[in-house]
């Protein structure tokens, strides 16, 4: 029997049972259903529904249903359209018709936008423990490589040396953002809808301050059409869940063109990289190239979620139910790549030699045009005249060093015998030490301060 058959002469057709019901997914919210549920016979005992004695019951009930769904003992019975209706069912089962009460002045609608809340609100918490794991793997791979050199680009051409360390700390701070944007969404998602009912409100007594209290939320819906039809939180959470998606994508991708032999910056460990069914000599870097993928189907979820939303007319709309698989799926998702992103990162072996050896004199031009201008010349005319220097090297085939002292007087009086001492690319690592910068010694300090932090929110 449904919870609602009262006034229907006819049972529900098969087919729609098949397209209304959603306990195939909803499932996963049984341990917040209880929850909600033992808050509200409390709420509705001190309202004056129910005796305490009765509540005592009630709760001792639901806890029953939960330890029978914990232990995999639940018969979900075929009449179950979702979690809400299965537990409330079996209550009535155990406990009689007094399990009857436990809905008074209660709706599924804000029933479930409570479970949801409280869903999300734990699945960002765990979210933001795996993001730990990955910000500490970079962090103690930047403090390794705090000083080892590469090439850094813009439009993947070669731009300046940079440090590793640097690289890698770029990752930190980038996903570091998306840890601050689901504390955010979690913030906002951490409102008490209960009490809002189907869409008007509760007509009993209940104090929705003691429910919030009770089930860990810092406030409560102030509109109740608002509380049962608000899938922000959801809408939040998923774009929060895409961009670390997006962030995880680039970095990826990052180590996808590192690893490639012409590269040949890192390496993947064994233990992270797959090989070729046919080609005996790839190395592949496919844990990078589902962090990739991935990324794509994560922006999917929040889409899709967007554009249900988008024609809703006020509360409470069934098409709502579309909402929970794309947030599981997200979830899900990332529960799953976090921890090999993280052991990727963390085992990657880094090809000193090669990266040194990958950095050309040309990348320094633009410290070149800097020597001029601590000589007093205006960047502008530096920047031609190290242009020029590098277009006289170029027409030689040889390097910026091996230009002669005589070469760059002849290019501008400003040039002194010290010019060569520019063409050392610890040097011009070493010269970015401001804050930010890419020398060791910013490096070191931003390890420093990601460690404090990392330690502060692990607390
Ligand atoms: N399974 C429903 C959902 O996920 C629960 C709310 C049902 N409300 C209703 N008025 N039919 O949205």
């Amino acid at each position: 029997m449904t919870l609602w058959g009262g006034r229907f002469s006819e049972p529900t057709d098969a087919d729609l049972r098949r397209l209304n019901d959603s306990l195939p997914f909803d499932k996963r919210f049984a341990d917040q259903d209880i929850r909600g549920s033992v808050a509200y016979t409390r709420a509705i005992q001190l309202a004056g529904i129910i005796t305490p004695l009765e509540a005592e019951k009630i709760v001792d009930g639901l806890y029953r249903v939960q330890s029978e769904i914990a232990s995999g003992n639940f018969e979900f019975q075929p009449s179950d359209e979702d979690i809400h209706t299965a537990v409330e069912r079996r209550l009535i089962e155990i406990i009689g018709e007094l399990g009857g009460k436990l809905h008074t002045g209660r709706s599924r609608n804000d029933q479930v936008a409570t479970d949801f809340r409280l869903w999300a609100m734990e699945a960002v918490d765990e979210i933001i423990t795996l993001i730990y794991g990955l910000q500490t793997a970079l962090v103690n791979q930047a403090d390794e490589h705090a000083a080892t050199l590469m090439t850094g680009f813009t439009h993947l051409q070669p731009a300046q040396p940079i440090t590793a360390g640097h690289w890698l700390m770029s990752y930190f701070w980038m996903i570091g953002r998306d840890v601050e944007r689901l504390v955010d969404a979690k913030r906002r998602a951490s409102v008490l809808p209960l009490g809002a009912g189907a869409l008007s409100g509760n007509p009993f007594a209940i104090d929705r301050h003691d429910l919030a209290q009770q089930l860990g939320f810092d406030a409560i819906s102030l509109n109740s059409l608002d509380a049962v039809s608000d899938r922000d939180f959801v809408a939040e959470i998923l774009f929060a869940l895409a961009l670390l998606g997006v962030h995880l994508s680039r970095f990826a991708e990052d180590v996808i063109i590192y690893s490639n032999p012409s590269f040949g910056y890192i390496r993947l460990n064994d233990r992270y990289s797959t090989g070729s069914s046919l080609m005996p000599q790839k190395r592949n870097a496919d844990p990078m190239e589902l962090a990739r993928g991935k990324a794509g189907r994560m922006i999917g979820n929040l889409t899709g979620l967007m554009a249900t939303l988008k024609g809703l007319p006020s509360s409470y709309n069934k098409d709502m139910q579309e909402d929970k698989e794309a947030l599981f799926d997200s979830v899900d998702t990332l529960k799953v790549l976090l921890p090999v992103v993280a052991a990727v990162a963390g085992t990657l072996h880094f090809n000193v030699e090669k990266m040194r050896e990958s950095l050309d004199e040309m990348m320094l031009a633009t410290d070149l045009a800097d020597y001029l201008v601590k000589r007093g010349m205006p960047f502008r005319q530096a920047h031609h005249i190290a242009g020029e220097a590098v277009s006289l090297a170029e027409q030689r085939g040889v390097t910026l060093s091996q230009l002669s002292y005589e070469d760059y007087k002849g290019l501008h009086p400003l040039f002194e015998s010290d010019i060569h001492t520019v063409f050392d690319f610890d040097q011009a690592v070493a010269r970015r030490k401001g804050e930010g910068g890419t020398a060791p010694e910013s490096v070191k300090k931003q390890v420093q301060r990601a460690r404090l932090m990392l330690d502060r929110a692990q607390k």
